[in-house]
């Protein structure tokens, strides 16, 4: 079976698919070309990409009908149009589960640069601008004892609030549901996003990206946040009204951000970069080497199993 690889991979998943397919790698390095895809699809029967590659309906519409499965190397699945692969007979695998640790972990990072003015302090001492300890030099604020808000409850979410309860903070959490009491795990959940923004210390954005949850933080919701919070995204950039963000962020009426997602990617809106109390990461929440191999291999074990329904065997 022909699968088409978009960019490069781990090792290992690159490895492995090549024993499993006959593999044709795009090595798509930097911005996304349709029509690359298009050129080399003839016989193609899946097709391996990332959140970095919208196949939008004139895209997927112009596939062959050769095509019966399109991954994507995310949990992420906002760059697809749902619809119109659905509408094609295109099965569409992603790679939840894999990557909830991994995310946990660069949001609580985040989360302790921002509080911390860790990016601040580096840059100034990476500057020659550190003149010794002084008692209120850099003071940040602690993050034990305060209230942690979750918005998007999902299973990263959920490995967040783990975390922050071993640092004695309190979570509170806004989701489509409430979860269960054996989800929950003692959180507090808000049924309005009013009482959910004036309980945070911290926001932390853990919600997918998409129509639902577009410029969800807006400046009407920020000035419901307390003064000298933080707001943390590690969901999708698409989520936060930038210039709402950094307008708070430039009035002081919030204390800090720590960003790894951003809208239109990678091209981020320039105001973030002189902020002082932006810390600014390029999307690296599942860049582990555990948490990529896992992700490449949940991928290819979603095309052959959805070739395996369709056709008997996914080698060949
Ligand atoms: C995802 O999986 O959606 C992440 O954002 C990419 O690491």
């Amino acid at each position: 079976m022909n699968l088409l690889v978009t960019r490069r991979l781990p090792e290992a998943v690159e490895q492995r698919a090549a024993r499993e397919f006959a593999v044709v790698q795009l090595a798509i390095d930097g911005a996304f070309d349709g029509n690359s895809v298009l050129r080399h699809c003839a016989g193609i029967a899946a097709i391996l990409c990332t959140p970095a590659d919208r196949f939008d309906a004139s895209l997927i519409n112009r596939l062959p009908d050769s095509v019966r499965v399109i991954a994507t190397f995310s949990v992420g699945v906002e760059h697809i149009d749902m619809a119109a692969a659905a509408a094609r007979g295109i099965a569409i695998r992603h790679t939840p589960d894999v990557l909830s640790v991994a995310t946990a972990e660069l949001a609580l990072t985040l989360m302790l640069m921002a509080a911390r003015r860790a990016g601040e302090g580096e840059r100034l001492l990476r500057a020659g601008r550190w003149r010794g300890l002084s008692p209120t030099f850099l003071l940040g604020t602690g993050i034990a004892g305060k209230a942690l808000g979750i918005f998007g409850m999902g299973r990263i979410g959920r490995e967040l609030a783990k975390m922050a309860r071993g640092l004695a903070m309190t979570v509170h959490y806004r989701n489509r549901n409430r979860l269960e009491p054996a989800l929950e795990g003692g959180a507090i959940y808000h049924g309005s996003d009013t009482s959910f923004l004036a309980a945070c210390d911290i926001l932390s954005i853990n919600a997918p990206g998409g129509a639902d949850t577009r410029h969800w933080l807006n400046a009407e919701r920020i000035a419901g946040l307390r003064p000298g919070a933080i707001v943390i995204n590690t969901g999708r950039g698409s989520t936060v009204d930038d210039e709402a963000l950094i307008a708070a962020l430039r009035s002081g009426h919030l204390a800090a951000a720590g960003l790894d997602v951003f809208e239109g990617e990678p091209d981020i809106n320039a105001g973030y970069m002189t902020l002082e109390n932006a810390v600014l990461l390029p999307h690296i929440g599942s860049a582990t080497v555990e948490t990529r191999e896992a992700m490449g291999f949940l991928a290819l074990d979603g095309i052959a199993d959805v070739l395996k329904r369709s056709n008997g065997t996914a080698s060949g």
